[in-house]
């Protein structure tokens, strides 16, 4: 069959290089896409939220399955246009619709979906223009440190932990009364400080059937030992080695089984991935977010261990048949070393060239923010440049070996975090 996949980072590439493995793909298009995806097959410049000439693309070319990487097409309701078309509604759809996908494009409306199905999660109240006055105060009086989260989507930006109460109400009235994040923070949820490990768990929905996919855990800050400024992802493992069958049951108990049940009884029909970030409080999980599609870069480590066939699983799941698929997942470690540019999360210079990756050996590259410049040759085109993803019988094993090839790659600026995994080695 012929595939479309919408993205252009890491998470896009890992995606193309798993379902070329497949003996179904016939032909994968992926847009807009980059260097790294066009090895598994063709790019095509459409934006991803030009849904009109998305259609007319899938139309022309026979596509039979849709998978959405990033959120934003999702939010602004892709899945809706295409189930809205006569041409278009019979394409199998990886992707929630707009309502669905709330479950990321609004804090307040996840919030709200937790408390509604009884899924643990840190207690908080939302607040608006009309009770910006109850918000300060209430902030004032909030224990510390307080967590203030944009409802809309800000880019990874839109949540702020204070630890002064001073400082907490003037953010939220720069929130709220300054837009500080657009019209994303017109609400702001303020929420309490859970304590605790974080990992991340990744579920796919046919709308009644689940499959929980391997654990990762991710590593947000730019500096060793969790410092500095909140990036991205600068790299990430899988599975997380606390998250045992035990653990995992609680996490189906509590969590998976009623957001599939109360998505089921809000008559969203949700196909698509659900990605949930979860805080492990003295053992016990709590949900911290949900995201409406796979994590950038733990995709990178996730899907490389599947061994079954992916695409045939998406297939299963937009046919609403996931239940008759086996997932079957490698028993090794994975972990990823993303490189970064000079003076990323902040300003960051691009089109300085890449040399080096043909010499990597036992590691899968996953290409981010690359690109090839008039001459052909490989740049750097954005903060996270690439992802070098390895396996192991532990992490430490996995991670030394992505560390070693890092060091191959050469550009101006290379900077990468080699302790990824810190916690478990
Ligand atoms: P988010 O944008 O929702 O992923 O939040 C960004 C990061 O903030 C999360 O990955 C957590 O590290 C942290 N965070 C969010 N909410 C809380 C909370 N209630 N308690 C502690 N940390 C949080
Ligand atoms: N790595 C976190 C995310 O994809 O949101």
């Amino acid at each position: 069959m012929n595939v479309l996949l919408l993205g252009s980072g890491g998470r896009e590439h890992a995606f193309a290089y798993k379902l070329t493995q497949s003996k179904h793909c016939k032909q994968l298009f992926i847009a807009p896409g980059n260097p790294g995806t066009a090895k598994h097959g063709i790019n095509v410049n459409i934006k991803l939220n030009d849904f009109e000439e998305l259609g007319k693309f899938c139309m022309q070319q026979n596509i039979s399955l849709l998978i959405v990487g990033p959120e934003e097409p999702l939010v602004n309701g892709i899945r809706d246009f295409f189930e809205a078309d006569k041409n278009l509604a019979n394409i199998k759809f990886i992707g929630p619709g707009k309502l669905g996908a709330q479950l990321e494009g609004s804090k307040d409306f996840s919030k709200d979906f937790m408390i509604k199905y009884k899924i643990p999660t840190a207690n908080y109240k939302t607040f608006t223009s009309e009770n910006l006055h109850d918000g300060m105060e209430y902030v004032k009086k909030h224990s510390l440190p307080v967590v203030l989260k944009a409802d809309g989507l800000a880019a990874g930006k839109g949540v702020l932990i204070l630890n002064d109460n001073e400082v907490a109400v003037n953010e939220i009235r720069a929130m709220i009364e300054n837009k500080k994040f657009g019209n994303a923070s017109d609400k702001v949820v303020v929420e309490e400080y859970l304590n605790g490990i974080e990992l991340s768990v990744f579920v796919l929905s046919d709308g009644t059937n689940y499959k929980i996919l391997p654990t990762a855990k991710d590593y947000k800050r730019i500096g060793e030992n969790d410092s500095g400024l909140n990036t991205g992802g600068m790299g990430a493992v899988s599975p997380v080695p606390f998250a045992d069958e035990a653990y995992l049951k609680k996490v189906d108990e509590r969590i998976i089984k009623p957001t599939i049940e109360g998505l089921k009884n809000e008559n969203i029909n949700y196909v698509g991935f659900i990605f949930i970030g979860l805080m492990s409080v003295n053992g016990e999980p709590f949900v911290i977010e949900y995201n409406c599609r796979m994590g950038d870069p733990e995709t990178e480590v996730v899907l490389p261990l599947i061994k079954s066939d992916l695409l045939e699983m998406l297939v299963a799941c937009a046919d609403g048949k996931l239940d008759e698929y086996e997932l079957l997942i490698d028993d090794l470690a994975a972990a990823t070393v993303m490189l970064v540019s000079a003076g990323y999360p902040g300003d960051y210079e691009k089109g300085k060239q890449i040399i080096g990756i043909d010499d990597i050996q036992n590691s899968q590259l996953f290409h981010a923010g690359t690109q090839l410049n008039e001459n052909g040759e490989l740049c750097t085109n954005g903060g996270r440049v690439m992802a070098i993803t390895s396996f192991g019988k532990n992490i430490n094993e996995a991670v030394s070996v992505s560390i070693n090839n890092a060091k191959l790659i050469q550009y101006e600026g290379k900077y990468f975090r080699k302790d990824i995994g810190f916690e478990f080695l």
